[in-house]
């Protein structure tokens, strides 16, 4: 058992929290929600979907973001903060207030991409001043907390859900980066539930270093050839791009400002995870999944998660 039982969550009621806390409770933890309202329900925040309540054994503190008396007392007792927040300027707050608390260990709001391994990542506008500048601010604080980064590229079953991947309703043309045969690696939401509870369960092998976990490691053409073969006659909408132009848009977009700064955003990510032109999205050859006991799909797993979809 790890040297750390009990376990705070901020944001654990959205799109990937709630992954994060089953993985836990399931490998023995003491799980603490924070929420800004001390709510169990939870919801996709990305589809909108209402999908369900944490379990009953989860314990539930209402915090206020910006009062560092209410973060600190919420996180008496704790070993470990595990953050999912979608607003970076709130953590500086939260890894002050996890320090005067005493906790041991904090795992930032990353699960996504390879920023911290990878220049052109880190020089994004989607990262540079939030995922760049909170991993800064871990480190120069890594003597009075240690901390882990998750690194686990696109969520594969959720973009899958969401359309982002091959959109089985065709209500978008899917963006194909560069030709689609380059792999990148990609994972379940359980997944990377299993490689926060894993990178727990090893503290010292995980201790101030980002973490590299995969559930595949696949082409954009292998995925839209499974969506081929597991709905007989569907042919996917897709839109070739390439990095640059999605970049040029991009950059547009934010220059432009109001809506177009979402579709920019996104922009960014998908180049950070599909892109073939230097985003370092494969990292199937030096991954943590043996670690932290992360299990590549097989072929038909692969094909049995896109067909949930279809
Ligand atoms: N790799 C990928 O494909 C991918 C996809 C999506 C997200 N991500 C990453 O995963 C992490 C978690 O994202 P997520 O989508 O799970 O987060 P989310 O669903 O947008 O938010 C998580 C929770 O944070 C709380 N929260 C606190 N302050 C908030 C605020 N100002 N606005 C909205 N919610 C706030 C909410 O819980 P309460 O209401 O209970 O306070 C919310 O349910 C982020 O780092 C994100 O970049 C990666």
């Amino acid at each position: 058992m790890s040297a750390y039982k009990k376990i705070a969550i901020a944001g654990a009621t959205g799109t990937l929290g709630p992954f994060i806390v089953n993985a836990l409770l399931d490998a023995g933890f003491e799980v603490t929600a924070l929420s800004r309202t001390g709510r169990t329900n939870t919801q996709d925040r990305g589809t909108g979907k209402a999908t369900g309540t944490l379990p009953s054994t989860v314990k539930s503190a209402q915090v206020d973001y910006d009062s560092q008396d209410s973060l600190v007392k919420a996180l008496q007792g704790q070993e470990v903060v595990v953050s999912n927040l979608p607003n970076y300027e709130s953590q500086p707050s939260l890894i002050d207030a996890a320090i005067k608390a005493g906790v041991k260990r904090f795992i930032p709001s990353e699960f996504g991409s390879n920023v911290s391994g990878n220049k052109n990542n880190a020089a994004l506008p989607v990262f540079k001043d939030g995922k760049v500048a909170i991993q800064k601010y871990l480190k120069e604080r890594e003597d009075q907390i240690s901390y882990t980064l998750i690194v686990n590229g696109f969520f594969l079953d959720w973009g899958l859900e969401a359309g982002i991947v091959v959109d089985f309703k065709g209500n978008r043309p899917v963006k194909v980066f560069d030709g689609g045969n380059g792999k990148h690696s990609l994972s379940t939401r359980s997944d990377i539930g299993k490689a926060v509870a894993g990178a727990l369960l090893h503290p010292e092998e995980t201790r101030n270093r980002a973490v590299y976990i995969y559930s595949a490691t696949v082409s954009q053409n292998e995925i839209l050839d499974i969506a081929r073969k597991v709905k007989p006659g569907f042919e996917p909408q897709v839109q070739h791009v390439t990095t640059d132009q999605v970049l040029k848009d991009s950059y547009a977009g934010l220059e432009k400002g109001g809506e177009s700064v979402g579709p920019a955003m996104l922009g960014f990510i998908l180049t950070s995870c599909f892109s073939d032109d230097g985003y370092g999205n494969d990292w199937s050859e030096y991954s943590d999944n043996k670690l932290l006991g992360i299990k590549e799909l097989s072929k038909p797993d692969l094909e049995k998660l896109v067909a949930q979809n279809a």
